[in-house]
């Protein structure tokens, strides 16, 4: 039996990539997804079925305190008032974003798979913490609601400061039970999203079955393969289309392509996406544009 001391680090690196590899769980290997950060209801949704991705996730809903979970859109493109939309185990956000959010996958268009990100952090925690996971409890019954009234796949985790592991991954085992998919969206932290990758697919295989990788902004200087090693799993690295915001992180679907042809051919990333839906309609962009920079390299 060769001991690890006695490998140098390249082929520590390949034996453990090897083991890694043999052992994980069939992923997508072409996901094409689009963040919505504007108020789905003033944006252009055909253009978002229909332009090649197929996944979108609706950024982002907020637990209350007491539990409800609110969709504040006043804090989105538009300004709309915020809807509650479940309350003590009932939807009660009315039919309008309910068949907003069920329509992204009816209808003309590629979309398969729709996801909302959920926070923060703190508050699942402390929910946790004080009252476990069984379906008894409003956590569970608020979140089983909102799937089945939004017809949502998965639910996105875009966790930037708490880091909890033990939280994280008793939410992701009651998601699984609820019967969604989980997902990450790191920007940094490995050891974080190593820890819950390992635990949560640990327990219950392809659970946590992918990983969007922020390469803009804070997350400017990651490389996809480096995190895919760490993580034991392919990534989906985002670009931030062009904005006025950081307008330094703006990419064109052009520059995007280059930038996804490159990880695709040296790391074999799992495909690719964009933050965000209202910055392509702020800035009069192509959804088209963008979209085919993601078909050209992952089909
Ligand atoms: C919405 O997108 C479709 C498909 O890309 C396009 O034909 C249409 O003109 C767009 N509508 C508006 C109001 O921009
Ligand atoms: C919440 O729902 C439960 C049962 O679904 C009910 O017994 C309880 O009275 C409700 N609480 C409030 C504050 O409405
Ligand atoms: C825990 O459950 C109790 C009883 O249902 C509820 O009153 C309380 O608000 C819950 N606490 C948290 C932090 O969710
Ligand atoms: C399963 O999850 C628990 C935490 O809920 C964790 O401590 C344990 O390590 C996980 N098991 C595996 C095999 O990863
Ligand atoms: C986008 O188009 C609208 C309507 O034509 C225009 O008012 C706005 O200035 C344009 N924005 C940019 C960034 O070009």
């Amino acid at each position: 039996m060769v001991s690890f001391r006695s490998l140098n680090g390249l082929a520590k690196a390949a034996l453990f990539s090897t083991l890694f590899y043999t052992t994980s769980f069939a992923q997508d290997s072409n996901v094409k997804i689009i963040y919505l950060f504007e108020d789905p209801a003033l944006s252009n949704n055909t253009a978002i079925k229909t332009s090649g991705f197929n996944t979108a996730v609706v950024f982002a809903l907020n637990i209350q305190d007491n539990g409800d979970l609110v969709y504040p859109l006043s804090a989105l493109g538009g300004g709309s008032p915020d809807v509650t939309l479940v309350s003590n185990g009932s939807y009660v956000g009315g039919t309008k974003y309910a068949d907003l959010i069920k329509g992204y996958k009816t209808g003309d268009t590629q979309i398969t798979r729709t996801e909302a990100t959920v926070g923060p952090a703190t508050l699942i925690q402390s929910m946790i913490n004080a009252n476990g996971t069984d379906p008894s409890t409003l956590l569970y019954k608020n979140l089983a609601t909102l799937k089945a009234a939004w017809n949502l796949d998965g639910i996105n985790n875009d966790d930037e400061s708490l880091y909890d592991v033990p939280s994280t991954v008793s939410f992701a085992k009651m998601l699984g039970q609820i019967g969604y998919k989980y997902s990450g969206a790191p920007y940094t932290n490995i050891p974080f999203w190593q820890s819950v990758v390992s635990q949560v697919n640990g327990n219950v295989s392809g659970l946590l079955d992918r990983m969007y990788l922020q390469c803009y902004d804070g997350g400017a200087g990651n490389d996809p393969g480096e995190w895919q090693t760490d993580l034991n799993m392919k990534v989906v690295p985002l670009l931030w289309v062009v904005n006025d915001a950081k307008p330094e992180y703006g990419m064109t679907p052009a520059q995007c392509q280059a930038k996804f042809q490159n990880w695709y051919s040296t790391e074999q990333v799992a495909g690719g996406g964009y933050w965000n839906d209202y910055d392509i309609e702020k800035q009069n962009s192509s959804y088209t544009a963008y979209g085919d920079a993601l078909d050209a390299v992952f089909g």
